[in-house]
């Protein structure tokens, strides 16, 4: 793209946005939204776009306003602001004149537990500055209150963390409760979408044969389409004030990993076996995350009964009525899964 079309683009996106802001969105209720362009902030941003009778206007966070999802929600009428997560002025800037926010980190882009936690603090600060009335913060178990740094059956990472991804956000809760915003902590689950995007799909064994592979045992684990995430945190919004300072799980179902590779041969017509390893033999898989992920797993798996109660799905469907489940998502998706 030459320098021309670049400003032609981004004007066209401002008038996009300005249009947004002068017709649909002037007497409506503000929702930030992070990740608009990933997974979770997407189907949130998606969901209100979607609803013509919504009280909310949706502002999208990238830091690529040309990109192709930024470009899709300006032109579905979100209004596209430009942050990088980890600049403070541009994160207050981000939060005026707002009535709430989605606010989501992304672990898998730097691996830090510390950096997630660092920007969650300074969302809850920014949150409580612009006088938010409704957060939902994205986030999961703090493992260490479940299995302290004392407990060897699992190694510790970096120095101070069991599931070093899982226990960033959830340490970091206490930033919005000290701050005071009123917020939802939402419980999210395992996405349906991983075994598309994180090569976590089925793989032929050297019998030729598709295998999931997983240190799950015969436990459950509580999965969602990533997309449904969002869709819930709307129907959040929509309650309402009166589940800030709440706790809520969401999940599209619990699944065994039996009951995973026989969707998932349904799906796709193969036999799909499921491979049932100890935790130790994924984390030396060796690939970035894998001890995270191995770790994961033997939370998921020792403490299933507490992890899959707290997702409960009456609940999530009360919140939204689309919730799939991972059958479902597969009649849609499945053909996307890649099958090594
Ligand atoms: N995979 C799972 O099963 C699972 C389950 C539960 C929770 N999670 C958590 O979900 C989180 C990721 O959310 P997701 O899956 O919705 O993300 P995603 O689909 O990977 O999308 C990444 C989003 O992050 C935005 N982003 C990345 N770096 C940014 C920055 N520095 N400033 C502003 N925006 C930035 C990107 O926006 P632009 O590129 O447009 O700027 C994009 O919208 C992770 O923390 C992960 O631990 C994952």
């Amino acid at each position: 793209m030459n320098l021309h079309d670049s400003i032609y683009l981004k004007a066209a996106i401002n008038f996009l946005s300005f249009n947004a802001i002068q017709t649909g969105m002037a007497n409506k209720k503000i929702i930030t939204v992070f990740g608009a362009t990933g997974a979770q902030g997407g189907g949130l941003a998606h969901a209100i776009l979607k609803d013509p009778e919504s009280e909310f206007a949706v502002r999208a966070v990238t830091r690529d306003a040309s990109s192709e999802k930024a470009k899709a929600l300006a032109e579905k009428g979100a209004e596209v602001i430009v942050v990088d997560i980890d600049d403070p002025v541009g994160l207050r800037k981000s939060l005026e004149g707002a009535y709430g926010a989605y606010f989501v980190t992304f672990f898998w882009s730097h691996f830090s537990a510390e950096r997630e936690m660092a920007e969650a603090k300074a969302m809850a600060d920014a949150a409580k500055e612009a006088g938010l009335k409704h957060v939902i913060w994205s986030t999961l178990e703090d493992t260490r209150e479940y299995i302290p740094l004392s407990d060897d059956r699992m190694p510790t990472l970096m120095g101070k963390y069991k599931v070093p991804h899982f226990d960033g956000k959830g340490e970091s809760n206490k930033f919005f409760t000290e701050a005071g915003v009123p917020t939802t902590f939402l419980l999210t689950s395992f996405y349906y979408d991983n075994f598309i995007y994180f090569g976590m799909g089925p793989k032929k064994g050297e019998d030729g044969k598709l295998a999931l592979t997983l240190p799950l045992g015969d436990r459950k684990l509580a999965m969602i389409a990533a997309e449904d995430i969002g869709k819930c945190a709307y129907g959040i919004f929509k309650r309402g004030e009166e589940m800030a300072g709440k706790t809520v799980g969401i999940a599209g179902g619990h699944y065994s990993g039996n009951e995973m590779a026989n969707a998932l041969g349904n799906a796709i017509g193969q036999e799909v076996g499921y491979n049932k390893i100890p935790p130790a033999v994924y984390r030396s898989f060796g690939f970035p995350g894998a001890d995270d992920l191995g770790n994961m797993f033997q939370f998921n798996h020792d403490f299933a009964d507490d992890f899959n109660g707290k997702r409960d799905l009456t609940f999530s469907k009360s919140v939204n009525s689309e919730m799939k489940t991972f059958e479902t998502w597969l009649e849609e998706y499945g053909e996307r899964i890649p099958l090594g």
